[in-house]
Parts: structure tokens; sequence; C-alpha cells
């Protein structure tokens, strides 16, 4: 199980984990704060806790009360691609580092497991999120009309990944 323990210059204590079946309300909870109209359901949230042969999830939670306020889910598509399919801080913690230490776990995980790149799609109006993934080293490859149920077109970002020796 991955953990790490991070202070942050904005005074906040956090962990990152593996998330677990217990989990499930929680990141239900946040994928509705975060995404309302474009949320996934019941069975895409249980997948991406339950399924994971192919689906790695992890959570946020704050230190000491252990409240969960993010998650992250990556999808493994083949042996050297994955997707991050989903990524979200509670919008009361947002601006704290939570998500970018959250794509930073995705990063290592995918390194460790061999992955050569790491693909994601996000919303064109999104900037917050557009920010964060060209900070992190994702680049655009192009853009997918009418991608969500908003109508909204979606950009396709892709991060090469390097193994560290
Ligand atoms: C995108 C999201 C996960 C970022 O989480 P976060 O915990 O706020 O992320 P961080 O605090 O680590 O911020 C990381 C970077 O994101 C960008 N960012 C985040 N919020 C921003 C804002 N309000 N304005 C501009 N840039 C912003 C910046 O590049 C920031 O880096 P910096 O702090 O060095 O300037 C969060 O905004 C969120 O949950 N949004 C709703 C769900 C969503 O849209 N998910 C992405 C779907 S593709």
């Amino acid at each position: 199980m991955v953990k790490q323990v991070i202070m942050n210059t904005n005074k906040i204590l956090f962990s990152i984990r593996k998330a677990k079946n217990g989990d499930f309300e929680a990141i239900k909870t946040l994928e509705h704060q975060c995404f309302t109209e474009d949320a996934y359901d019941d069975e895409v949230l249980q997948q991406l806790i339950k399924n994971t042969r192919v689906f790695h999830t992890w959570v946020t939670e704050l230190l000491p009360d252990k409240e969960i306020v993010g998650y992250v889910s990556i999808y493994l598509e083949t042996k050297s691609e994955g997707v991050i399919v989903s990524i979200c801080t509670n919008p009361k913690y947002q601006k704290k580092g939570i998500g970018t230490a959250l794509i930073e776990t995705t990063l290592n995980f995918a390194i460790k497991q061999h992955l050569q790149r790491l693909f994601l799609t996000v919303d064109v109006n999104n900037h917050d999120a557009i920010s964060l993934y060209k900070k992190m080293g994702f680049q655009m490859q192009g853009i997918i009309t009418n991608y969500y149920a908003s109508g909204n077109s979606a950009y396709v970002m892709m991060k090469k990944l390097t193994r560290k020796e």
C-alpha cells in the first residue's frame, strides 16, 4: 500500500493511501461534489475500487481526523499505457497541493508498473485542471468534440514516462 504523509506550505497535513471498499461513500460524495452532471454512477465507482486488476485508486485523508478529501483513479489500458479516469479534491480543500500530490502518486505508480504513457481527458473549459496537468508535464494530444454529457468538448492530454534507475 502506497502511503505518504505530506505537510505542505498551506499547513495542511494529509496522507495518500490505496482506496478500499469502505471508501465507496466518501468517493461517491466527492465525485458528485466535483462533477455534478458528469459524475460517474455507482456501478463505475464500485469498479474503480473493486476491480483492482485494471483500476488503481487512491484517496487523500486529512490528518489527524482521516476525513477523505480527494481521490484519483487510473485505468491500466495496456501494458504500456494508462489513463487517469478521475481526480477530484473537495472544493473546500482545493489549491492546497492535494491534486498535485495525487497526480504524483499516479505517476510514481505508473513508472513502477513500467507504463510508457499516461493519458487523460479534460473539459476544454476546466482551466484549473488543465493548469495542473500542464504543471505536471502532460501535453495536449487532441480534442474530442461533444465528449461530456454537458455537450462540452475534451482535450486529450498525455505524459511520456521515463523510469529513473
Ligand atoms: C483539478 C483539481 C483536482 C486540482 O486539485 P487541487 O487539490 O486544487 O490541486 P493543487 O492544489 O495541487 O493545485 C495544483 C495546480 O492546479 C492548478 N489550479 C488548481 N486550482 C486552480 C485555480 N483555482 N486557478 C488556477 N489554477 C489552479 C494550478 O496549476 C495549481 O498549481 P499551483 O498551486 O502550483 O499554482 C481540483 O480543482 C478539482 O477537484 N476540480 C474538480 C474536479 C475536476 O475538474 N477534476 C479534473 C477532471 S479532468
